[in-house]
């Protein structure tokens, strides 16, 4: 009993101090260049600081086609029902769409719910998706959630790997052939737009409902710098709050309730979330959402495209310094990412390996024209800019940052080295831009704006 006692205790103690160093790391001393991992403001991470009984609570039930609550099966729930509507509600001021579910708990989950739901709507499962090389989520693919899970069947679009982006015509033609339920769009290597109001007479003319993958761009929709896919005539987009959206982990999926036939599809969506697919709906992070959400609503414009400007400046600056990075014709990205051959310098998993000693943190990635089975070595890193935009570097800092990374990546300095200068502009960036610092800062610069 006392050796294993022994065992617990120097357990806890591990526990305890790997994630206290941890929020010295990650938080602090790296640079965080992940392109799916979100910043969350201060005001933000006080308000999940508060909600720690709602870390405790449950709200199963069923919501009405506003995305409000309509039934619930637990007790005490008049606080968690008023913070769920109103979630929902800033969610779809945002957005301008009619119908929103707060309820997921990720953004893979929203997919889940989407993908079974309109499986169910249309009584059809074929869905038509980016492969996996050219951008496509796990989530998407045979190989994950929606073949080895839900057991649809998956058709690929065409992929034009000069254009960075689905081919419009092959696609059209692939999807009269197929007559999926479901068309997806959007992806985890997004550059460029993809051919949403192209392609929505065809869905039309097959009955394929329209289900766009936002999770990475939804911050960028928000603030207008980005497609609009709603606008351009998808049926839902489903989306993380955690990426280029600065919320807490969660998902989301939206709607405009335009017609009979997405109405009957919203309802087999809610069906997917509940009772096919939740109990818990981790209820803590909705006001959260809400205020990320504000945020956004306020300051997502200047956000979203100082990120973009900051993507394509670090293209321009690594291309010009030698490096392939993809999209070159087209400015590079119109998004928060960029895609880099790095094979010339030993790999994605190399590369990213060697950035990870300089303490700048990124990911290998497929790159369109490799093998979608080689994920552990893949031609390419993809570098985001949405972390490194919230803490306040703009172009002349993005050039410094790409100077460092080009000495690790060519191998000119040894990475140990790199780091010590990494750690040191790092702490020069001790701000979150576009957001407020506290709750108390969101009320009262409300309060300005509406004159109280
Ligand atoms: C396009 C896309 N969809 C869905 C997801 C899954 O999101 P989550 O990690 O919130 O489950 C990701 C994750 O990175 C993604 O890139």
């Amino acid at each position: 009993m006392l050796g294993e006692m022994d065992e617990i205790l120097n357990l806890t103690l591990e526990l305890i101090e790997a994630s206290q160093a941890h929020e010295q790391y990650r938080d602090i001393e790296c640079i965080n260049l992940i392109a799916s991992e979100g910043i969350k403001s201060p005001a933000v991470k006080e308000m999940l600081r508060l909600c720690m009984d709602l870390e405790s609570r449950y709200a199963e039930g069923e919501n009405d086609l506003e995305g409000h609550v309509k039934v619930r099966y637990y007790q005490g729930q008049k606080y968690i029902t008023k913070i769920e509507n109103c979630a929902a509600d800033i969610i779809k001021n945002l957005f301008k769409c009619s119908w929103t579910d707060v309820r997921l708990v990720s953004g893979t989950h929203a997919n889940l719910a989407t993908f079974k739901g309109l499986s169910l709507a249309t009584k059809n499962k074929k869905m038509v998706v980016t492969p996996l090389s050219c951008g496509a989520h796990i989530s998407h693919d045979y190989a994950g959630l929606a073949g080895r899970v839900l057991g649809l069947e998956m058709i690929d679009h065409a992929y034009d790997v000069r254009e960075m982006t689905i081919d419009t015509d092959k696609s059209a033609q692939i999807i009269r052939a197929a007559k999926p339920g479901i068309i997806t769009f959007g992806g985890s290597l997004f550059l460029f737009p993809h051919p949403v109001k192209e392609l929505r007479s065809v869905a039309d003319e097959v009955g394929a409902y329209i289900a766009y993958d936002a999770a990475h761009v939804l911050g960028l929709i928000a603030g207008g710098a980005f497609q609009d896919p709603l606008r351009e005539g998808a049926d839902f987009v489903t989306a993380s709050t955690h990426k280029t959206f600065p919320g807490p982990q969660g998902g989301v999926i939206l709607a405009d309730a335009k017609s009979s036939s997405v109405e009957d599809a919203i309802k087999w969506v809610q069906h997917a979330v509940f009772p096919l697919s939740t109990s818990n709906t981790h209820l803590a992070r909705l006001p959260a959402l809400g205020v990320a959400a504000l945020e956004l609503k306020l300051f997502g414009a200047e956000l979203a495209k100082q990120t973009v400007r900051n993507a394509q400046v670090a293209g321009q600056y690594l291309y010009e310094h030698g490096v392939k990075v993809l999209g070159e014709h087209k400015g590079f990205t119109m998004s928060h990412q960029l895609a880099v051959d790095v094979r010339e310098y030993g790999g994605g998993k190399k590369v990213a390996q060697d950035l990870e000693e300089a303490n700048i943190i990124l990911n290998r990635n497929l790159l369109p024209y490799d093998d979608q089975n080689n994920r552990e070595n893949p031609s390419g890193i993809r570098i985001g800019f949405q972390d490194v935009t919230r803490r306040g570097f703009k172009e002349g800092d993005i050039k410094y940052l790409c100077d460092l990374m080009l000495k690790v990546i060519k191998g000119t300095r040894k990475p140990q080295e790199v780091k010590e200068e990494v750690i040191a502009f790092r702490k020069q960036f001790n701000k979150i831009e576009y957001g407020f610092n506290s709750l108390e800062e969101v009320v009262k610069h409300l309060k300005n704006i509406v004159g109280k």
